[in-house]
This record gives structure tokens, sequence and C-alpha cells, in this order.
């Protein structure tokens, strides 16, 4: 296998997508080692309890720190589990608006790690503990996809498992689709059109139509200017 990527979660079923497209013939032909865990396997009392009330006072429930060191002990190999013969530790991505920003960048260098483990956090987080010890025994990102609010890490894992998978060789058939698209270059992508030429009074570009390939190089290169000034002027003036 090119990558492992484990997920701890106690939503398994999120992760369920992961089985679909092109993502999911990448596991079936063994390019990606993919494993989601349950949390919930490493919480012994009778109800599996996952969450407590933080110390201090506040709204909402934190996650209690036993089952996700037990979780992380099972995956880097304490005595006996795997991984304990090589003294290999994934480099540990947690999700969460506190993060660092997830960028194509991010996608880029995390795309060329051989193992990648992703905590995923509900409630109000994690307990602060489990982000030190771990910190001690493997790399740990805490990594974020914007400026936004979602229930937990899951949703979040999925767009950052698609967004580094297709980036691993092999993932997708076409890998010069890989190089003109938005984010690698530091502009937005071109508009782009197909057939019928004319569709409801509404014309291709004549351009597209010339045959004449530098000018249509010009005409994509200066619409990629237009849009990324409309939509996203940040990335021009940095
Ligand atoms: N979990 C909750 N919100 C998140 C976000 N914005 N990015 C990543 N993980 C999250």
């Amino acid at each position: 296998t090119d990558v492992r990527l484990d997920v701890i979660t106690i939503f398994p079923d999120y992760l369920a997508p992961l089985d679909l497209s092109l993502i999911g013939k990448a596991r079936r032909e063994g390019l990606i080692d993919l494993r989601v865990h349950d949390l919930r396997e490493h919480a012994h009392d009778r109800h599996r309890t996952v969450d407590d009330t933080p110390y201090g006072g506040g709204a909402g429930m934190v996650m209690k720190p036993e089952p996700w060191g037990e979780a992380l002990d099972e995956l880097v190999g304490g005595h006996h589990e795997e991984g304990a013969e090589t003294g290999a530790v994934p480099h540990l991505i947690i999700p969460g608006p506190g993060g660092i920003p997830f960028t194509q960048q991010t996608a880029r260098d995390l795309a060329t790690e051989p193992w990648l483990a992703f905590a995923c956090g509900r409630y109000e987080g994690i307990d602060e503990r489990v982000y030190e010890e771990a910190a001690e025994r493997m790399p740990v990102s805490v990594i974020s996809l914007g400026d936004y609010v979602l229930n937990g890490g899951e949703v979040a894992v999925l767009s950052m498992v698609e967004a580094i998978a297709r980036l691993i060789p092999g993932v997708i058939g076409n890998e010069q689709s890989l190089v003109e698209e938005s984010h690698e270059d530091g502009l937005l992508e071109y508009p782009v059109y197909t057939k019928p030429a004319s569709w409801r009074g509404r014309e291709v570009p004549e351009i597209l139509l010339s045959g004449n390939h530098g000018a249509i190089a010009d005409w994509r290169h200066e619409q990629r200017l237009r849009r990324t000034a409309a939509r996203r002027p940040d990335l021009l003036s940095d």
C-alpha cells in the first residue's frame, strides 16, 4: 500500500462515502489502506461514555481523555499492538475550527506522508491532555477547513481525505487534470464549456471554436485573472 489512513470517530458510518467513487476504487486496488475505528470500543462503562462535563463550568460536554488515550495506544502500539515492531507512528490530524487552515498546500504535504491518523472530536472538544500526550509520541496537527463550525470532525475528514487521496499517484487516472485546476498556481480556474455550441440562446465563446490554441490560452488566462479578482481578490494581493 502507498498510504495508510486511520480515522477514529464515534460515528464510523459518517465515513461510509469513502467506499465510493475514486477513493473507494483506490482502496479496493490497494493504493490506500483506510481503516475506520469506533472510539466507543475504548469506553468500558455500561453506557460506553465518551464525554463528561467541563471542569470550570461552561456549556456543552468535553470528550474524556481515557478512550482517546487507549485508541491512540492501539494505533501506535504500546507493547504488543500493531506498529510496535517498526516504531512507526502516524501524523495525527485533529480537525477543528481552532486549527491552522487546510489548503491545497496542506493536502500536497500530507499526500507525501506514509501514515496519517485522523481523530474526530465532537461536542465542545477533546480534553487538552490528549493533544499534549499524543504530541510527545507523534507529530500532531490541529487543522481547520475554514472559519465556520461543524458539529464534529467527521465531515472535515471526508473533505481532507478526498483532497489528500486524489493527489496520491494512481488514484486519479488523468494526472494532467491535477495541474490544471484551481489553487494549483494561485489563480482560480477558467470557465469551461461543452456541446452543444448553442444552448437556450447562449453561445459558447467564439474563441474556443477557433482552433487557435495560442489565442485560447491567452483568453483562458485573462478569464482566470478576472474571475480571481471578482471572487477571491485576497489571492491576488498576497
Ligand atoms: N470541526 C468543527 N468545525 C471544524 C472546521 N471548521 N474545520 C475542521 N474541523 C472542524
